[in-house]
């Protein structure tokens, strides 16, 4: 089959595409920068936000699988992204004659009331009424997701972490569950999947400063009102019928590379 990955070279996209370079697809990866991929993989420049680069990407797809993104902290911005980008990708890929849209989505955003999540309700339903057959998968957190927050919000020394509770799962885990997907041909929501253990995130931001060997102070930042209650609940962590896979977030930081 030939996939194409839009977000190929980000946190998920990467081993996504290695994964399904793994189970013998033709696989081709689509971002701003045009990042190449690993051996055998075609990459392109593009941009969804104004569909630049989509056509050529497209031709010949038989499914795309999103794992773009965008950094906002506007519920507005994220709401229009996430919907007018999903809405065009649908469009041009059933004019390209694919076969399934898969979307990869967060547990809990339908509970707790944050802007991002939102927009990320916005693009399931964007994709699940779209013209092409969809799949939705909901993940948690990614390991990786702790660094993620550290590169955005670090001022001077002290890191700002949102004071969240979380059920992390390796990025890894979740790159081989879309090419799962993949695989199984389009299935509306699929169970969700999580990580192994319930975790608070400025704990993981800890811990990946002293594996870092960095002089850096987290300093936890609660989410005002009820944003910030839910995310220090059972909201966002994964209920019954979710799958939990892959390492905890101590047994995946063994191996990260220190620097
Ligand atoms: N991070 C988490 O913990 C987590 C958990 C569950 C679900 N998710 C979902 O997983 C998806 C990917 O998240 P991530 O953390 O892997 O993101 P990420 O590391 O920021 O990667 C984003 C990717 O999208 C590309 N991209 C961004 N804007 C683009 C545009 N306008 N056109 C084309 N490509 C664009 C980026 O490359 P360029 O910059 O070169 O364009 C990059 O390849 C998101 O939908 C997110 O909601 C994330």
């Amino acid at each position: 089959m030939r996939v194409l990955v839009i977000g190929g070279s980000g946190v998920v996209g990467r081993p996504t595409v290695s994964a399904l370079v793994r189970r013998g697809h033709r696989v081709a990866l689509l971002s701003r920068q045009g990042t190449a991929g690993p051996a055998g993989t075609e990459a392109f420049q593009g941009d969804l936000t104004t569909g630049a680069g989509l056509d050529r990407a497209l031709a010949g797809a038989d499914c795309v699988v999103d794992c773009a993104n965008i950094t906002t902290m506007s519920r507005r911005t994220a709401v229009r992204w996430f919907t007018d980008t999903t809405t065009r990708l649908g469009r041009l890929a059933a004019d390209a004659g694919a076969t399934h849209h898969v979307v990869l989505s967060i547990v809990g955003i339908d509970k707790v009331p944050y802007g991002y999540y939102t927009a990320k309700l916005a693009q399931e339903d964007a994709v699940l009424t779209g013209p092409v057959p969809a799949t939705v998968l909901r993940a948690t957190q990614f390991h990786e997701f702790a660094g993620q927050m550290m590169e955005r919000m670090t001022v001077g020394r002290f890191a700002l972490v949102p004071a969240m509770i979380t059920q992390p799962i390796a990025a890894g885990e979740v790159g081989e569950a879309l090419a799962e997907v993949v695989d199984a041909g389009p299935a509306g929501r699929v169970p969700d999947i999580g990580g192994p253990r319930v975790e608070r995130l400025p704990d993981l931001a800890r811990q990946l400063v002293r594996h870092r060997g960095q002089r850096r102070t987290v300093v936890p930042v609660r989410l005002p009102g009820r944003a910030g209650r839910a995310m220090n609940g059972p909201e966002q962590l994964p209920g019954d019928g979710a799958v939990l896979r892959g390492p905890t977030f101590a047994e995946w930081l063994g191996s990260v590379p220190r620097s």
